[in-house]
């Protein structure tokens, strides 16, 4: 097993290039099984979540070929099972989006309930209610979800809550379905755009994404096109509160600032200077931060995902910050670990209150997930001394070659094996 060695107080500075993001990665794989042809991918991240999800189409009989490390060309013309085992499940939370997709393909899905539940309870209700409003008949047996349908046919459909998971999978049904269908209260996050624009460039008629209104015209066939997708905008933030955190200037490249918008309003609200070019944002701090509160929201709010990593920087601002988490009932977790670096934090419920210190002190601290593993990461950069960082493989899911690029900034951190027994299990994501 590996842990991750920080030794603290190098500030960061030069340029770091983003990559594609994991969560569009993630829905838009799936979709390709929507047509019986070849998808070409482009600016994909070599993050194993995506090798993971990879993995479960090639089992299922897809031809999966790199043409390099960020392009891929996936064939699902010979795909005739829509059964997806447990074992492929399990690693991955959007492997639930695979039940979209077969429902899209085949009008039957039998996927395994995926695993993991580490932010609470992680329900997938509105995913069901989407398929079912679609027409089909959805049943969960032995940890299964089993849906069927002769055809699927649109229907409005109104999320009672904002799910970025189930605007998606009732979009992969749907752009398929017999008629009309409306996704009223649709989630906006950047990834359902570049998801929209991945089906319509495969001939699907999707509209509205981006909105709370999401208006699909289903149609009968989909074909294969080459594709690039977004660049990954908590990757982005997660640097950008790096650079921030170590008192550091740094150029991220490879970024859509407009996807940053709330990351930026809240480093400059700390007192950080974000300068946003084209495609790219620059970071300058003088490592001195101003207070500032923080909740998390549905997009375009402050984004769940991007929560442990600033709520480290307001470890060391002056006075007492509130962070509030708008999205999940349990994504605190962390703190007892800044707690062990010497912050002071007070958690009631889904609200976390940061008093001030004037410095971290580096510790052997533990990735709960993986934003929680990112702000490990960005803790043991300021921090004083040395931190060691284990549960390794939740980071390594959804950040590419983060220990080079990192180093690259002039980050002191390393890789080292190390033996343990404890096991680590769970997927969140
Ligand atoms: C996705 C992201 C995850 C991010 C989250 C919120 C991926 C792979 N993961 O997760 O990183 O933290 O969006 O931005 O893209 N809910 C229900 N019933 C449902 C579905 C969700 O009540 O059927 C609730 C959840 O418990 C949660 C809220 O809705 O409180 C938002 O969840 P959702 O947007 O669905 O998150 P995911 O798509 O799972």
């Amino acid at each position: 097993m590996e842990k991750l060695v920080i030794h603290g107080g190098n500030r960061l500075t030069g340029e770091v290039e983003i990559s594609g993001a994991k969560n569009a990665a993630v829905a838009i794989i799936p979709a390709a099984l929507l047509a019986q042809d070849v998808c070409r991918f482009e600016n994909i991240p070599n993050i194993s979540d995506v090798i993971t999800m990879l993995r479960i189409l090639s089992s299922m009989g897809a031809q999966v070929r790199y043409l390099n490390k960020h392009t891929v060309e996936i064939d699902t013309k010979h795909i005739t099972s829509y059964i997806v085992p447990h074992e492929m499940t399990r690693k991955l939370r959007a492997s639930y989006y695979l039940i979209g997709a077969l429902l899209g393909r085949f009008n039957r899905a039998k996927v395994s309930l995926p695993g993991g539940c580490n932010f609470g309870v992680r329900p997938i209700d509105l995913h069901i209610k989407g398929f079912e409003m679609l027409g089909a008949t959805v049943s969960v047996e032995n940890a299964m979800i089993n849906a069927t349908a002769d055809y699927l046919t649109g229907s409005p459909i109104y999320m009672d809550k904002v799910s970025v998971g189930a605007t998606i999978n009732i979009m992969l049904s749907a752009v398929k379905a017999r008629g009309l269908t409306i996704i009223e209260n649709a989630a906006k996050e950047p990834h359902i755009v570049d998801l929209a624009n991945f089906l319509n460039a495969m001939g699907a008629d999707v509209r509205g994404a981006g909105t709370d209104v999401i208006k699909i015209h289903g149609v009968q066939n989909l074909h294969g096109c080459t594709y690039s997708i977004i660049p990954d905008q908590i990757e982005a933030g997660t640097y950008m509160v790096a650079a921030a955190a170590t008192g550091g200037d740094v150029l991220i490249k490879n970024v859509i600032p407009k996807h940053l918008e709330s990351i930026t309003a809240k480093l400059q609200e700390c007192g950080v200077k974000v300068e946003e070019y084209d495609d790219a944002v620059r970071v300058v701090s003088t490592g001195s931060f101003r207070r500032c509160n923080i909740k998390t929201m549905p997009h375009p709010g402050f984004p769940t995902d991007m929560q442990p990593q600033m709520s480290v920087l307001l470890t060391v601002a002056n006075g007492t910050s509130l962070v509030s988490e708008g999205v999940w009932d349990n994504r605190f977790r962390y703190v007892d670990q800044l707690i062990r670096m010497g912050a002071n934090i007070q958690v009631d419920g889904t609200i976390a209150v940061f008093q001030g210190v004037s410095a971290l002190t580096g510790a052997p601290v533990r990735a709960d997930d993986l934003r929680a593993g990112a702000a490990m990461i960005i803790a043991g950069l300021m921090a004083h001394g040395t931190t060691e960082i284990e549960n390794v493989i939740y980071i390594d899911r959804g950040y590419e070659d983060y220990v080079e690029k990192l180093r690259d900034l002039g980050a002191d951190i390393y890789r080292k094996e190390f033996t343990d027994d404890t096991p680590q299990s769970g997927a969140v994501g």
